[in-house]
């Protein structure tokens, strides 16, 4: 049979599985049909019948593939199917079940508990990850699958489930971080944040049960693939070069070796748990190698076009599928019956959360939100509010949304503050603080007890503020005495920190670079600075543009200071960045809009636009050029400042001595 005809056999008997899934499916399972082959070519008198394409459908497989698969012609991956494996290690192509999942999805990840018998699913429309109750159960009824948690980006987000203790990982490109989930709790918000010190965009994802490690690719700066335990401890880089964008990796606890798929470099490569002895096991120019799967002696390849049977030693086709353009793989994994599976540490263990497998031991994490008490197994609720969380003011209060706003857009904000006429907002997260201003003084108080306190009575128009988390101070603008100002909590005293200013407004502090930032009107806009000290006050960036910059930002990702140039008269608004001297100056495409206000978290650009009398905040990807909304809330009147809260990001040194922000670590 040619690749081709196999292709279509494929696709016909997987459009006839879902026509005809009737009783005989069950008389099949039944009459338990032994044999895959006697079954496929009809010589089996109890399985054979007018619909024999169905009687692959034998009680409970023991190995087989899920693949999610791209629709003819629209080039979205719609289908999910189970399919078994010969004895051989080829994937026989009549479905034990199959799905399909509406209409406009655009990327379907898989992975599997080979213990619990489950399937789990990316779905980038939907930004969730839906589980399935048992794979070897022969039903493709729609409501078998369930979300398991939602708000995730858009974009390559790679699952792998622990299926000795339990837990799904995932990684989360735009929100830069790695999220573990309990799947042994019913309980759907047992879910932490793993890792995010230093990521700057986790793709592909793979792990290691038996051995307690995690591995995923970074195609953030330059890409990598690291490793660290189950727990996220012992990080470290094992490929560093030649890599493009490692879109799909797997790990196989048999011979201690990673197997991954480079979409640019079109090749599926492999190297040892610690990164050594790299080979070249597929190479194929056009390709578009998108994820693998490892069981014993065969490694299991899906493509845009084709899945692909090699000999993970040496590269070697076992069989091939290749779809005449019109047929394709997003997502592929391996379920099996482990012969001797590995102890589940975490069984016995006693986490009132989330266990985690470590070699030779267990480990209990709290999920977000909560601390782990002195016993390393009880959690205790950090206070009821902020975590993570976008914060908002408007005439009456301020106003806090979960983050995961910005990938699922459900606004439904619990107001913890009224406070009248708030024009600036800063975010103490060391110390769990809010700085308020309106026209007459500043305000503070902490999140958890929130009691306002008088902090400095204001002299002039403000116009801008910034918290300093390394010397703990607060710095505001006036536009109209040219100053700018600082004090602290603890002082309570307000200093003239500059003067003699160009109108500023929009001070902006990077704690790290000891620099302070603000936007003053000349001649146009400009960009000006100084030393947190006060010297070396200079121009960093001045053309004219006839543009009103606003709302000066910082991106740690890319190091780059990020701001709004407002076009009044042809209501247009440009996303300007350049680097903190301001060489390499750069825009994106205009907006035909007005924006207020500008907040970056993560890989998140968030504006707020103005139209009658209701503020809509549009979040977009930074990471996509051409800025396509990923989403949009409006519900609260006007706005005047957004802000984020993330408490995980504290400042506080790491473990090897350095200084965190926003996820980015400096030394
Ligand atoms: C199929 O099974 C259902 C439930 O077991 C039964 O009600 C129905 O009569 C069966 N249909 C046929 C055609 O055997
Ligand atoms: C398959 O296995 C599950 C649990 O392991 C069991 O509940 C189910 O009855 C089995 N199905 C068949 C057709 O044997
Ligand atoms: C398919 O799923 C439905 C709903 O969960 C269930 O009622 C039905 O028994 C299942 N059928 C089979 C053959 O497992
Ligand atoms: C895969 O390749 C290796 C090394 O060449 C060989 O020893 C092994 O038998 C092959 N496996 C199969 C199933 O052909
Ligand atoms: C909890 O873990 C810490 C750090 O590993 C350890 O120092 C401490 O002894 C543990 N406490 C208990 C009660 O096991
Ligand atoms: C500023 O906020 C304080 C505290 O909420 C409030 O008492 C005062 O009236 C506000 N001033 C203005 C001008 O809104
Ligand atoms: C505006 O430009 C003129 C001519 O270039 C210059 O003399 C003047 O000082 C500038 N004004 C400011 C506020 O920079
Ligand atoms: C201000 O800071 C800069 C850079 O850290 C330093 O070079 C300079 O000596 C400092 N000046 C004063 C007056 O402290
Ligand atoms: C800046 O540009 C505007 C409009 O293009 C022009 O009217 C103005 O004279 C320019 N100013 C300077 C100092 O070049
Ligand atoms: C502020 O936002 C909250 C939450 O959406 C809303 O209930 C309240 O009415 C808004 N206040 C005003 C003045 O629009
Ligand atoms: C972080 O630093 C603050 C003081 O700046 C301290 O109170 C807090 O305990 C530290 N947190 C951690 C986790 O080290």
């Amino acid at each position: 049979m040619s690749v081709a005809s196999y292709a279509i056999l494929v696709f016909l008997a997987l459009a006839r599985y879902n026509a005809e899934i009737t009783n005989s499916t069950s008389n099949c399972m039944e009459s338990g049909c032994s044999d895959d082959k006697q079954c496929r070519d009809g010589n089996n008198e109890d399985c054979n019948d007018e619909t024999s394409l169905d009687c692959q459908c034998k009680s409970n497989y023991t190995r087989g593939l899920i693949v999610t698969c791209y629709d003819a012609f629209s080039e979205k991956a719609k289908h999910v199917y189970s399919v078994p494996i010969a004895q051989n290690g080829t994937p026989i192509p009549d479905p034990i079940w199959y799905h399909r999942f509406g209409t406009d999805v655009y990327t379907l990840r898989v992975d599997v508990d080979n213990i619990q018998q489950k399937a789990y699913i990316y779905h980038s429309t939907v930004k969730s990850i839906y589980k399935n109750p048992n794979y070897n159960l022969g039903n493709s009824t729609e409501n078998l699958w369930t979300i398991l948690y939602k708000g995730l980006s858009s974009g390559v987000v790679s699952l792998a489930v622990d299926w000795v203790s339990h837990n799904i990982y995932w990684t989360d490109p735009t929100f830069k971080w790695i999220m573990v989930q309990s799947l042994s709790s019913t309980d759907t918000s047992m879910f932490r944040v793993l890792i995010q010190e230093n990521l700057y965009r986790p793709h592909a994802l793979a792990l290691d049960p038996s051995d307690a490690l995690l591995f995923w690719s970074d195609i953030g700066r330059f890409t990598t693939i690291e490793v660290s335990s189950l727990s996220g401890r012992n990080r470290k880089t094992i490929v560093i070069s030649n890599l493009l964008r490692t879109n799909g990796l797997t790990a196989d606890h048999q011979g201690h070796r990673l197997y991954f798929a480079d979409t640019e470099r079109d090749t599926v490569e492999t190297v040892t748990y610690d990164g050594t002895d790299r080979k070249i096991l597929l190479a194929k120019a056009r390709s578009s190698f998108i994820d693998v799967a490892v069981y014993q002696d065969s490694l299991y390849v899906a493509d845009m076009g084709a899945l692909y049977v090699i000999n993970k030693t040496n590269g070697n086709a076992f069989s091939m599928e290749i779809g005449e353009d019109d047929f394709g793989y997003a997502g592929v994994a391996v379920f099996h019956e482990e012969a001797q599976p590995v102890t589940d540490r975490c069984q016995d263990y006693g986490c009132a959360h989330i266990c985690l497998t470590e070699l030779g031991g267990a480990t209990c994490i709290c999920k977000d939100g909560y601390n782990l008490n002195e016993d390393n197994k009880t959690c205790s609720l950090i206070s009821t509010y902020f975590h993570r969380a976008l914060v908002f003011s408007n005439a009456s209060s301020i106003c806090i949304l979960d983050i995961t706003v910005l990938a699922d857009f459900v606004f439904d904000p619990v107001c913890v503050l009224e406070t009248t006429g708030t024009k600036y907002m800063a975010m103490d997260t060391d110390q769990r603080n809010v700085f308020i201003a309106n026209d007459t003084a500043i305000y503070w108080t902490s999140v958890d007890n929130r009691n306002l306190q008088l902090l400095a009575q204001l002299s002039g128009s403000i116009s801008g503020m910034s918290w300093d988390g390394y010397d703990r101070n607060v710095y505001w603008t006036e536009s109209d005495t040219g100053k700018i100002w600082r004090t602290s909590i603890e002082s309570k005293t307000a200093h003239v920190f500059l003067e003699g200013l160009a109108k500023p407004r929009d001070v902006l502090i990077l704690p790290h670079h000891r620099l302070v930032y603000w936007i003053s009107e000349r001649n146009g806009s400009t960009i000006e600075s100084s030393n947190i000290n006060g010297s070396q006050q200079h121009i960093v960036l001045q053309y004219n543009d006839s543009l009103k910059w606003t709302s000066l930002s910082y991106n740690p990702y890319r190091n780059r200071l990020y701001f709004l140039g407002i076009l009044e008269d042809e209501e247009r608004t440009d996303i300007i960045n350049c680097n903190l001297d301001g060489s390499n100056r750069a825009s994106n495409n205009a907006m035909y809009r007005i924006l207020n206000t500008l907040e970056i978290y993560k890989g998140y650009t968030m504006v707020t636009s103005y139209e009658d009398e209701l503020t809509t905040i549009t979040f977009h990807s930074l990471d996509d050029i051409d800025y396509m909304t990923e989403g949009e809330c409006t519900d609260a009147g006007a706005i005047s400042v957004i802000k984020v809260f993330d408490e995980n990001n504290r400042q506080n040194e790491t473990e090897d001595g350095k200084t965190c922000m926003s996820g980015i670590c400096c030394i």
